[in-house]
């Protein structure tokens, strides 16, 4: 008999951990019990998992050596404060909050660039899972990124609304409604309206003038791809989009690499899809490609007119899924594969 895992998944019934919920349903990961965990305000509610029904338990009760793996994705504030508790108890997190990303003794995983780094988790029983925008970059940059050298990535994000959890897909769901209805929009999770619109502001305002979510995609990237010397210079928005995030995407390369050999690298690379051609509806879109799909689409490889060794790319995945709760579950099968 193959062995099984137990596995607490903490945020269960948020946005993020509902999709955890069914990937992990949908790679068939080995489980014995699941403990799908949330706050005081959820715990007694019931959720499916692979057509049974589980009660939602109170974190803040939960006992930690009952499980060996720990899927958090239920905000910063509550990792910093239940994660080292569940390692302590033996359980080893993979946790989808920034809390974490960026201690040098936390390794930080896409299983397509830097599978060997899940070793790490021993230090301190935590591995963090990145940034969505920076995870969909990486694994579209790494084939580049190893043929000839990266040294600078200037990049725009078109960021869905779900990243920012559920309340954020109702208040755009809600302020359509109401500005196609002749009423003044609601704002609430985010400062100005959202629907019809884009927002130039995702996260905090930082010193330098960016924001956090353009800090991470520069943090993060040079720690996934082990090389401190990348630049990157992110500008990350906010778009009435409600699953999928979209970045234009231009490198500049340290060796010259033609748009031929990079489309030739990219349709060999793991986890991505290359779709474009040159005609109308010959790319990936967010709605209409990235979302509920496992897969990092690549569209719009073209050699940049502007740079000697400029390549540009346009960038699409599901936040949710491989921004998130997909890269999660990855990282926890290559944990019970290779570790556990
Ligand atoms: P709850 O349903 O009890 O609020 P989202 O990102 O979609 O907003 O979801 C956040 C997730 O994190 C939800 O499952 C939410 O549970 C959970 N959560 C938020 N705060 C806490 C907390 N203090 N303790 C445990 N779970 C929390």
């Amino acid at each position: 008999m193959s062995r099984k895992f137990d596995v607490a998944v903490v945020g269960a019934t948020g946005a993020v951990g509902e999709v955890m919920l069914s990937v992990l349903a949908q790679r068939g990961f080995p489980i014995g019990s699941l403990y799908p965990l949330a706050s005081q305000r959820s715990a007694g509610s019931h959720i499916s998992f692979d057509g049974k029904t589980h009660e939602v338990g109170d974190l803040a009760e939960f006992d930690f050596s009952k499980a060996q793996i720990g899927l958090f994705s239920a905000g910063g504030s509550v990792s910093a404060e239940y994660a080292p508790k569940a390692a302590a108890a033996g359980c080893v997190v993979v946790d989808n909050t920034s809390h974490f990303r960026n201690d040098a003794d936390i390794p930080l995983v896409v299983p397509e660039v830097n599978p060997h780094a899940v070793a790490g988790y021993t230090s301190r029983g935590i591995i963090a899972n990145p940034n969505c925008s920076t995870i969909q970059m990486v694994v579209a940059l790494k084939p580049i990124l190893d043929a000839v050298g990266i040294e600078r990535i200037n990049v725009a994000t078109y960021q869905a609304v779900s990243g920012t959890g559920k309340k954020a897909i109702d208040e755009l769901k809600e302020q359509s409604a109401q500005l196609l209805d002749g009423q003044a929009p609601a704002c609430s999770v985010y400062p100005k309206q959202i629907a019809f619109n884009a927002l130039p502001h995702i996260d905090v305002f930082m010193e330098n003038g960016y924001t956090r979510e353009e800090m991470k995609m520069v943090w993060e990237t040079r720690k996934i791809l082990e090389d401190s010397a990348i630049q990157v210079n992110p500008t990350a928005v906010r778009v009435p989009v409600f699953y999928g995030h979209s970045e234009a995407i231009h490198l500049e390369t340290r060796d010259k690499i033609t748009e031929v050999a990079a489309r030739d690298l990219l349709s060999k690379a793991p986890g991505v899809v290359v779709l474009d051609e040159r005609r109308d509806g010959g790319y990936a879109t967010a709605a209409t490609e990235g979302a509920g799909e496992d897969d990092v689409f690549v569209s719009r490889i073209r050699e940049d007119i502007s740079h000697p060794r400029g390549l540009d790319m346009w960038v699409v995945s599901d936040n949710v899924r491989k921004g998130a709760a997909l890269n999660s579950v990855q990282i926890a099968e290559i944990l019970i594969q290779k570790y556990l």
